[in-house]
């Protein structure tokens, strides 16, 4: 039987219908609205599209946002400067600084820069510490999507296996960490395999939950799921495809094709777990605004 399919992209609208609400019922009748800073820093055209879609994502649900764009040459200390201007600028409750930055910028230096309740991306490390230790922060955006598709979905997690392929701070650690957290929708038996694991079919075919995030275009193919597996595919791969218009096209790390006709669910590359990234950026940015201006999102 073919894979039921996770659809990102309609889970992230309703994501978003519902902070459009809540803009509209929590923050307008007080004039006031949230606000999201986007640094970005160089002409790299895959940050251009990115955060051009960032900012149509806000135009639509009613969040103010500003793009601040720097040339590649601008310094260290000049683009922590700007940020913390941002940080004590009450028009924005939200920052983000696209990556990548060029290699003489520390991206380590400049996480540590952003105030922690501006940290939308969740990467400062006060919010990863937090993380870990199961405290409320910011959650890093795609790991919060991949949480919500599984809530969502009715997916269960409590005591099932996952196996996460890919250590990144940006998706592998986050995912792992939330996942290992004694608390619903989480509860899981989490292993984490990276380039150094060996034989990474044998984990992989143990995974109830298997999330492939190495940036590795189809690495995961029908022989390394079992039938009852659920997949999130993080990867978003270009590969070269002479047919189409653009001359690529768009991959996940699953080989998608024969995946889907064996497991239980799968999210598809494009419009899987992609979308969701927005969408919890849009979500940690509503929260950010409401601890600001004192709003019960609940009430
Ligand atoms: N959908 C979204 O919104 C979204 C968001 C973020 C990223 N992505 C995509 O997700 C993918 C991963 O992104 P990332 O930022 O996490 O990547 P990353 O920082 O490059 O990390 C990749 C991870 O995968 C591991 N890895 C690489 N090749 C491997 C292999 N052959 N076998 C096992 N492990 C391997 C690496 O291991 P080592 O640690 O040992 O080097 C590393 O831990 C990319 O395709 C990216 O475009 C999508």
């Amino acid at each position: 039987m073919p894979a039921k399919i996770i659809d990102g992209k309609k889970i992230s609208d309703q994501i978003k219908t519902e902070i459009k609400a809540s803009i509209e019922k929590d923050f307008l009748p007080k004039n006031v609205r949230p606000g999201l800073a986007a640094v970005i820093v160089g002409d790299d055209p895959a940050s251009q599209v990115y955060v051009s879609s960032k900012r149509k994502a806000c135009e639509y649900v009613g969040v103010h946002s500003d793009v601040f764009n720097f040339p590649s040459d601008i310094s260290e200390m000049e683009l922590i400067s700007v940020i913390e201007k941002l940080n004590h600028d009450d028009k924005f409750h939200g920052i983000l600084v696209q990556q990548p930055l060029p290699p003489h910028i520390d991206q380590k230096r400049i996480n540590l820069v952003i105030d922690p309740n501006k940290d939308v991306d969740g990467f400062h490390p006060i919010n990863f510490g937090k993380l870990l230790a199961g405290d409320e922060c910011f959650v890093p955006c795609t790991p919060a999507g991949i949480i919500e598709l599984l809530k969502r979905h009715k997916i269960e997690t409590v005591g099932k296996h996952v196996v996460v392929l890919g250590r990144s701070n940006i998706v592998g650690k986050p995912i792992a960490a939330l996942l290992i957290q004694k608390s619903p929708n989480a509860n899981s038996t989490v292993t984490i395999c990276h380039s150094a694991t060996k034989n990474i079919g044998e984990f992989s075919r143990s995974a109830d939950i298997l999330i492939a995030a190495i940036g590795q275009p189809e690495f995961v193919t029908a022989n390394m799921v079992s039938e009852n597996c659920v997949v999130i595919d993080v990867g978003i791969n270009r590969i070269e495809d002479p047919s189409a218009e653009k001359k690529y096209r768009l991959v996940g790390d699953v080989k998608y094709d024969e995946v889907s006709k064996k497991v239980e669910f799968i999210t598809p590359v494009p419009g899987g777990v992609g979308p969701m990234t927005i969408a919890m950026l849009l979500k940690n940015t509503l929260i950010a605004a409401s601890k600001f201006y004192n709003i019960n999102l609940n009430a």
